[in-house]
């Protein structure tokens, strides 16, 4: 059994002072800090690109997990591993070669992830399986914070789960999207031993990011 990693989404930190936020989360136990870009084509909604992610590299020793919610997005793959990514994750809809893509970000010796929305299935990716780092099962739509969590994704996670342990194969399973206090631990059961989480890490219990965490990671 994988170790439970924690991967706190600063989309719902304070975009006024994200250098304290993320020294915040390292000190309060996240594993590593989920970036989420978006670039209001690929999602309606944009948010950061390679200079914050750049400008915050050095305010934490955790890994950056950058979400590219852009396309295209071959292109963009070499600006973000210079800004300071340390896994690249992105959508196989937003590239014309799901395999280029994941060559490149591997040729720049990043780990690569490859991300579900809820409507992709599996086979979308099942041929690189053995090449990815990470499979992000998306549980909501992607483009925002806040959203509902959509069980039926648990299902998915089942499956991927099976595959992987049939064709002995090892890479991470993250989920993303609504993950909350009452859900997380049904997650796990799934597959899944990252957890993203932004919402329920930055707005419950008043705020206290250290405690959230703690409590995502409890068994
Ligand atoms: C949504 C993002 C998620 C989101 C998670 O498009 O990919 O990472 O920020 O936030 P919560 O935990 O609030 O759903
Ligand atoms: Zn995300």
């Amino acid at each position: 059994m994988k170790k439970i990693q924690i991967s706190p989404s600063i989309l719902s930190a304070d975009f006024s002072q994200l250098g304290l936020e993320i020294t915040r989360l390292e000190n309060a136990g996240a594993d590593m800090i989920h970036v989420d870009v978006m670039d209001g084509h690929f999602v309606p909604n944009l948010t950061i690109g390679p200079p914050v992610i750049k400008a915050l590299k050095n305010k934490t020793n955790i890994p950056f997990d950058v979400h590219l919610m852009i396309s295209p997005v071959h292109k963009y793959i070499q600006a973000y591993a210079d800004a300071g990514a340390d896994i690249i994750t992105i959508h196989p809809e937003a590239t014309e070669n799901l395999k280029a893509s994941i060559l490149k970000i591997k040729e720049l010796n990043k780990k690569v992830g490859v991300s579900l929305n809820p409507e992709t299935e599996i086979n979308t990716i099942i041929d690189h399986l053995n090449e990815i780092d990470l499979v992000l099962i998306m549980s909501v739509n992607p483009g925002f914070g806040g959203q509902k969590f959509m069980p039926e994704v648990l299902k998915k996670i089942k499956n991927l789960k099976r595959i992987q342990e049939e064709k002995n194969i090892n890479f991470d399973i993250e989920i993303d999207g609504g993950i909350n206090f009452e859900n997380y631990k049904d997650a796990i059961k799934a597959g899944a031993n990252i957890l993203v989480s932004g919402t329920t890490i930055f707005k419950s219990n008043n705020g206290d990011v250290k405690k959230n965490i703690e409590l995502l990671k409890s068994e």
